[in-house]
């Protein structure tokens, strides 16, 4: 018997929260760091959400409340649902969580058993694979192809769909990788779903970049696919949207009420109730509408910085990246790169040294970091499962455009610094 129990063993992480000390070693040598690695909105909430989260704390709102979220809040969750998704939404299918995490690991709990088969996006936001693994799920990573804009072929999805599938997790537009699955997308997906996985599969639909899609194009949901709002789960949070990451307030519509009791029933376990305070002020972001003048303004700005920082990416040997379609993120291809600064070797080496298995991709965000100043984060960050030979970096455009420029001036710097990079690795 050991101090922690052997789950700990398998529990995954985000590495955006892990990559702060890093940077914190950095800083504290003397190095500024320009900071391309987090994942939040660079904005601060709106006046309008402050205020009404203020008012309700001075009226005394800061009391339990009911498990499943507040009827004013649920019942605006569901308006927003209904116009924009064009199905019918009870609000008491509608549970409000602490944060868009909770609606993850409670899919996960809810539907899957030891050996049931979970198909998740790869890369993909690192949480999926974490609590696949914590309830022992049977992993079925989905590549999304950058040949293939982030999006993955429709033959790999229909060669891992089996009578074991029991949830299938899609998130677009995509952390890591910017990408936006099309009508046509989905389409594909609830048609081989229906015919090929366990009658009682579920769709976890991970939507909480909803508002961030470019050139025109509009969010789409498996929701609204014929047959798939009865096996659907949404879940969103204002974190993005709202640039309300720490609030943490979040939401999901579950196909049944029932399947909303259980995730009920996962708050009363874990922290009772979203703070009241929080939701009303959350409800204030939907309602009130010069928050969708703040929305539209905030997607212009991440365009514009996409479009910069991607052309500026692309002038860079040996690296090329393909232009997001939505969410904040550039994920460029380093292979070049790495194979310019001879990282493959390097990392086979410490590979038959030492066995900590760092990849290419890592080892030049690191060198990046410690050595330029930038940080970013690797391929590696976005599921841990068929990552050899895929070098990409995820490149936040979180930040304002001077600091973007900045950050894609030292990559570039760190992307030639072949005497640098050997000199790094004689200190690893
Ligand atoms: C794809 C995706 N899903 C869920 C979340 C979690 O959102 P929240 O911060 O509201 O918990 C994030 C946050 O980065 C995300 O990128």
């Amino acid at each position: 018997m050991g101090v922690f129990s052997q789950r700990m063993n398998v529990l995954g992480t985000e590495n955006a929260f892990k990559l702060g000390r890093d940077i914190q070693k950095v800083e504290s040598g003397g190095q500024d760091v320009v900071k391309l690695n987090l994942g939040e909105p660079d904005f601060d909430s709106a006046e309008n959400i402050n205020q009404a989260a203020i008012a309700e704390i001075q009226a005394g709102n800061s009391h339990y409340v009911d498990p499943r979220g507040l009827l004013p809040l649920r019942r605006s969750i569901a308006g927003h649902i209904e116009h924009t998704r064009g199905v019918s939404v009870d609000p008491e299918r509608v549970v409000v969580t602490s944060g868009g995490k909770p609606p993850i690991g409670y899919s996960i709990l809810t539907y899957v058993d030891p050996g049931d088969e979970v198909i998740y996006p790869n890369p993909g936001f690192p949480i999926y694979e974490s609590w696949i693994d914590l309830v022992g799920g049977v992993p079925r990573p989905l590549e999304l192809k950058e040949e293939k804009d982030f999006r993955f072929d429709a033959s790999d999805l229909e060669s891992l769909v089996t009578d074991r599938t029991k949830l299938i997790i899609i998130n677009s537009p995509s952390n890591p990788t910017g990408g936006v699955l099309t009508r046509e997308d989905l389409r594909q997906v609830a048609e081989i779903l229906q015919r090929k996985a366990h009658p009682d599969f579920r769709v976890l639909s991970d939507e909480v970049y909803e508002e961030i899609v470019f050139d025109g194009l509009s969010h789409e949901s498996i929701v609204s696919e014929p047959g798939m709002a009865g096996r659907t789960v949404i879940m969103n949070s204002h974190s993005k949207t709202f640039a309300m990451t720490g609030w943490r307030l979040g939401y999901a519509l579950l196909p049944t009420v029932e399947e909303a009791d259980a995730f009920f029933q996962w708050n009363v376990n874990l922290y009772s109730c979203t703070p009241p305070f929080i939701q009303m002020a959350a409800k204030a972001a939907l309602d009130n509408p010069e928050n969708q003048g703040i929305v539209r303004s905030m997607r212009k700005t991440f365009q514009e910085r996409r479009d910069a920082v991607v052309a500026a990416l692309n002038r860079i040997e040996g690296l090329r990246c393909v232009q997001p379609k939505g969410a904040f993120y550039a994920f460029p291809n380093i292979e070049g790169i790495c194979r310019r600064l001879g990282i493959p070797d390097a990392s086979a080496r410490l590979q038959a040294d030492d066995q900590r298995g760092l990849q290419p991709s890592t080892l030049f965000q690191m060198f990046a970091l410690y050595k330029h100043g930038v940080a970013t984060l690797d391929r590696t960050a976005f599921g841990t499962r068929d990552t050899e030979g895929r070098h990409y970096l995820r490149i936040s455009l979180a930040s304002d455009l001077a600091s973007l420029q900045e950050g894609v001036r030292r990559l570039e710097a760190a992307a030639k610094d072949e005497q640098g990079f050997a000199e790094f690795m004689d200190k690893i």
